[in-house]
């Protein structure tokens, strides 16, 4: 049965180009940058109006965009949430205006009727194939490893922790001995680095470091330079995201492995609200993208210059 949303959509779409807002988190990392401007260019290329808003990485600045599109009557909104808990209230007034919104990249823990669709990796598998890499080349070491945390409350954060912890879970020799967040930004992810290396005898105590993403990677990497030591060598790191810097580093030998969250969620979202506004056909709750491993012997240089190319 087509909804109502549905049918009104389809009453008002036919000539005028759709106008979207978009509820961007900030632009704490590469990875975030990227997936900005990737979602303005699918924008342009179809033809919408893309009425951008950055919260800071503030959870009430995203509350105010989503009730300023509503109240302009835009023709669906993307939402990239901060953090995964209260959504519910700006989120039954947008469905209450009957504008479709559709999660990108993170998820919330409000209802799956209150949203048309989210576009996201899996978060959890994320975390598991990062330990997973580390299980195996560690083989059997002994192995201490510090943990740099994403935005607290953020399901990237609270995911990509689990899926590593669960898959170091029957491995003895592997221990989180530290895990503190870094928010996602490299200079947060150097200065808690320093601190990690501080209390772990200069670093010596230290075998691998876990980041959620590649840009605290990449502040922490150069703590550990600071501190005299070699990176990708006497302190393993393995990070997720794969954002042209952590090829960079990956080349000269300083990182050593990362997993895939592709920027162009836009590209899938868009696609579902077209179908959404042609005949009300309802997308699956939750479009997957891909999550792949990249290590140094995965051509660094080639990766780095392909995403360069797509304007990353
Ligand atoms: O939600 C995705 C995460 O947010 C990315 O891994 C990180 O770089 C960004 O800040």
């Amino acid at each position: 049965l087509m909804t109502t949303v549905a049918a009104l959509a389809l009453c008002g779409t036919a000539a005028t180009a759709q106008t979207v807002g978009f509820s961007q988190i900030g632009s704490e990392s590469g990875w975030r940058a990227a997936e900005t401007t990737l979602t303005r260019q699918q924008a342009e290329k179809r033809g919408y109006q893309l009425q951008f808003s950055d919260a800071q990485q503030r959870q009430e600045n995203q509350i105010a965009a989503i009730r300023s599109f509503v109240a302009q009557g835009v023709d669906a909104i993307l939402l990239a949430p901060v953090v995964a808990t209260g959504w519910d209230s700006v989120l039954q007034e947008a469905q209450e205006a009957e504008i479709p919104v559709v999660l990108l990249d993170r998820r919330v823990d409000s209802s799956e009727d209150l949203y048309l669709t989210a576009v996201g990796s899996d978060l959890v598998h994320e975390g598991e194939v990062a330990g997973q890499w580390l299980v195996d080349q560690v083989e059997g070491e002994d192995c201490r490893i510090v943990e740099l945390q994403g935005t607290t409350g953020s399901s990237p954060a609270i995911d990509r922790k689990a899926g590593f912890e669960a898959a170091i879970a029957d491995h003895e020799n592997l221990e989180i001995v530290r895990s503190q967040t870094g928010d996602f930004t490299r200079a947060q992810g150097k200065e808690v680095m320093e601190s990690f290396l501080q209390a772990e005898n200069g670093g010596a105590d230290i075998c691998a470091l876990y980041a959620h993403n590649d840009d605290m990677a990449v502040g922490a990497i150069q703590a550990i330079k600071e501190a005299g030591l070699a990176p990708g060598e006497d302190i393993l790191v393995v990070s997720i995201d794969a954002v042209p810097d952590i090829f960079q580093a990956m080349a000269a030998g300083e990182a050593n492995a990362t997993v895939e969250l592709t920027p162009n969620m836009a590209g899938p979202a868009f696609d579902a609200l077209e179908a959404y506004w042609a005949d009300g056909t309802e997308p699956e709750k939750f479009i997957q993208t891909e999550s792949r491993l990249y290590t140094q012997a995965d051509d660094p240089q080639g990766e780095y210059d392909r995403r360069k190319d797509l304007g990353y």
